[in-house]
């Protein structure tokens, strides 16, 4: 049976969505960008981490990250309001000043999340408003095949999903707060881990923490 369909207004364009999907994958799919890091289509339960796709629901008072929320029919969503540009501002001057922005040397330079979201939404990459917190934690590069750089690591968990789905489920979060890493199970280097190799971490890291060697 197809899926029931319901149409909902974002930045005053109307949108058919399909009932229970997320207002991020109804916004993207009508080709008007949200920034997301964390969302992951096929996920149940969305980690709501990154906090980059913030909205404006009518009717909310609170801002809502659209990847956790589903569509509603007649619901009206604004993404390009001061108040949302400002909150999602802030969210992205975090992430960024503890990532090593480092593009030139960067394999990823060119297709980064990170870039595309400065980019789009006409933000500096270096924070104007924080301090710069780069850690300078060792680069695993004992796997033949990729290295993990937790330097440039958003902690968007799309690695941690992706392994959980080819079934090695190596990987996870260690640690809390500013200290937290995506580490291996027992925090062994990658290569002792249970890695497959199958790479389908490297293949959906947004940014340029795990890069084929
Ligand atoms: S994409 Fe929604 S919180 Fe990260």
């Amino acid at each position: 049976m197809a899926q029931a369909k319901v149409k909902l207004t974002i930045n005053g364009q109307e949108v058919e969505a399909k009932s229970g999907d997320m207002i991020l994958w109804a916004a993207l799919d009508a080709g008007i960008f949200i920034p997301n890091l964390c969302a992951i289509r096929d996920k149940d339960h969305p980690q709501t981490g990154c906090r980059l796709c913030l909205v404006e629901i009518e009717g909310y008072d609170k801002l809502i990250t659209a990847c956790s929320e589903p569509v509603i029919k007649g619901m009206v969503v604004k993404t390009n309001t001061e108040r949302v540009d400002r909150i999602r501002h802030t969210a992205f001057e975090l992430l960024m000043s503890n990532h090593n922005i480092d593009c030139k040397n960067c394999v990823q330079n060119g297709s980064c999340a990170l870039q595309e979201t400065a980019s789009k939404l006409k933000y500096k990459l270096k924070p104007e408003r924080l301090p710069s917190i780069v850690r300078s934690l060792p680069i695993d590069d004992s796997h033949p095949l990729f290295t993990y750089d937790p330097n440039k690591c958003v902690l968007c968990g799309k690695c941690v999903w992706a392994c959980e789905q080819s079934g090695a489920g190596e990987l996870q979060f260690a640690f809390r707060g500013i200290d937290t890493v995506i580490s291996t199970l027992g925090g062994v280097p990658l290569v002792q881990s249970g890695c497959k190799g199958c790479a389908d971490c490297v293949t959906v890291c947004p940014v340029g923490a795990l890069v084929l060697r």
